[in-house]
């Protein structure tokens, strides 16, 4: 007969022979859910101490498995706590640790509770910190964003579509475009969040258990809503993919803005000098400096993406209750948290430290990005604007024969192309003329930039 209290896997009793190397490897969840073990023992406190209120075990039984869970927490932020792979995984790992701190007691802490719905809890506690914490560090780069826009009131950048000059834009109004991407994903977060908020603990294996628990008071403790479905609370992985999914957007924003200043900060380009303690060098090109932050929140973006299409596929053949395809579950959730954590740690500074270079941006805005501009003073004079596009369009191909830009085009070109383009005022042929001169709600216009940016501040004071 095997001996109850020996020590080995959790599940020991039916089995006679301990488990081969090699399964034991593949099994074992503990090289990496490690990382939950705080919040599984915060899960364990508050099903003990809810076991001693409804007399499932004596107050007294409570008190001491509580007192031990403390210690052990300890131990484990103290970085004492020695794991090893036959404990198979953290949950095994903390109650093998108990009861070498409180003895036998330890026995009675699993009652009416499942490694099911234990560790589901202990991924809803910590999605929804991740969550609060990407949100925080969000929050700091829209923070950046909003201060150098506001450094950077007039300085005219390329706007550019299909990677053409297309019409001037405002540095702010760009900057301000990510900002409100980056709003979105804050409500992403706090989407994410509110899924992570439920407490699976009292599903125990998946239907239940025939001793008096009270998961409510459980979930209450945890500052969470209760199970409704014993069976959907352990098979339910919906508020990590919702996660995975913020995590993922977030990515593609950054990688796009990352994208930018690769692009902005090349020798073609020269919009942006990155600073030095935000880029590095090459090892056999002494002149190089590389944007390697952006280039990485590009790149990282490729495996929060992954991260995402791995937890779908993972899920997609399960049929409910737990099976141990779920164990995966973990892994993507920590690579994404822990990529998006290091993007956002690193861009607040990139952007706050960042030198633009306004006459290489103010040249790159002038000459044919200006045309739309003209075509649409034709328009306002009543020319119709397929006319005025076509005229235009010849005036830039005459330009283009003779090697000048739109603004050098001489008064009489100006006028052959269209009479009403005598009377041009010069000004309206400048990138700030036609920044200046649009009118439309969400413009590049400097009062529209001034407004978007009051209701970027506005919105970060209130957070
Ligand atoms: N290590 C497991 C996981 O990560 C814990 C749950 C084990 N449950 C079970 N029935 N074997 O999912």
């Amino acid at each position: 007969m095997t001996d109850s209290r020996s020590s080995g896997p959790l599940w020991g009793g039916r089995f006679g022979a301990t488990p081969a190397e090699a399964f034991q490897r593949i099994n074992a969840s503990i090289p990496f859910d490690v990382r939950l073990a705080p919040y599984d023992i915060q899960g364990s406190m508050a099903h003990a101490r809810m076991l001693g209120r409804q007399g499932v075990i004596s107050e007294e039984e409570a008190a001491e498995l509580v007192r031990g869970l403390e210690e052990v927490l300890a131990e484990v932020r103290r970085g004492e706590f020695r794991w090893t792979l036959e404990d198979e995984d953290v949950h095994t790992a903390v109650e093998r640790r108990l009861r070498e701190v409180v003895g036998d007691v330890a026995l009675k802490l699993h009652t009416g509770r499942s490694r099911n719905d234990q560790v589901a809890l202990d991924l809803h506690l910590f999605c929804r910190e991740a969550a609060d914490e990407i949100r925080a560090g969000l929050l700091e780069s829209m923070r950046a964003l909003v201060e150098v826009a506001g450094r950077e009131r007039g300085t005219i950048i390329p706007g550019y579509t299909h990677l053409q000059r297309a019409q001037p834009l405002l540095l702010s109004h760009h900057l301000l475009a990510h900002f409100e991407a980056l709003k979105r994903d804050l409500r992403r977060f706090e989407a994410a969040r509110e899924a992570a908020d439920a407490s699976p603990l009292g599903a125990a294996a998946l239907g239940g258990t025939p001793h008096p628990t009270d998961p409510a008071s459980v979930a209450g403790e945890l500052g969470m809503r209760p199970p409704v479905n014993s069976l959907d609370a352990v098979s339910d992985r919906d508020f990590a993919l919702d996660l995975l999914y913020a995590c993922a957007t977030l990515g593609v924003h950054l990688s796009r803005l990352g994208e930018e200043w690769v692009l902005w900060s090349s020798a073609e380009f020269g919009f942006v000098t990155l600073d030095d303690a935000y880029s590095s060098g090459s090892s056999i090109m002494p002149q190089k400096k590389n944007p390697d932050a952006h280039e990485l929140m590009r790149g990282k973006s490729g495996r929060l993406i992954g991260d995402l299409n791995s937890l779908l596929v993972t899920l997609k053949g399960l049929p409910l209750g737990y099976s141990k395809d779920l164990q995966e579950d973990k892994e993507p959730i920590f690579d994404a948290v822990d990529a998006v954590a290091a993007m956002l740690a690193v861009l607040p500074e990139t952007l706050r430290t960042a030198t633009f270079h306004p006459e290489r941006m103010r040249a790159a805005a002038g000459g044919f990005s200006l045309a739309t501009e003209l075509a649409d003073y034709l328009a306002a004079r009543g020319v119709p604007f397929r006319e005025a596009h076509r005229a235009v369009g010849e005036l830039v191909r005459r330009c283009e024969s003779r090697g000048v830009t739109l603004e050098e085009a001489t008064g009489e070109e100006l006028t052959a192309a269209h009479p009403e383009l005598a009377s041009l005022p010069r000004e309206v042929l400048t990138p700030h003329g036609s920044v200046g001169n649009k009118k439309s709600l969400a413009s590049t216009s400097p009062d529209s930039v001034e407004r978007q940016l009051e209701r970027a501040q506005e919105f970060l004071s209130s957070m």
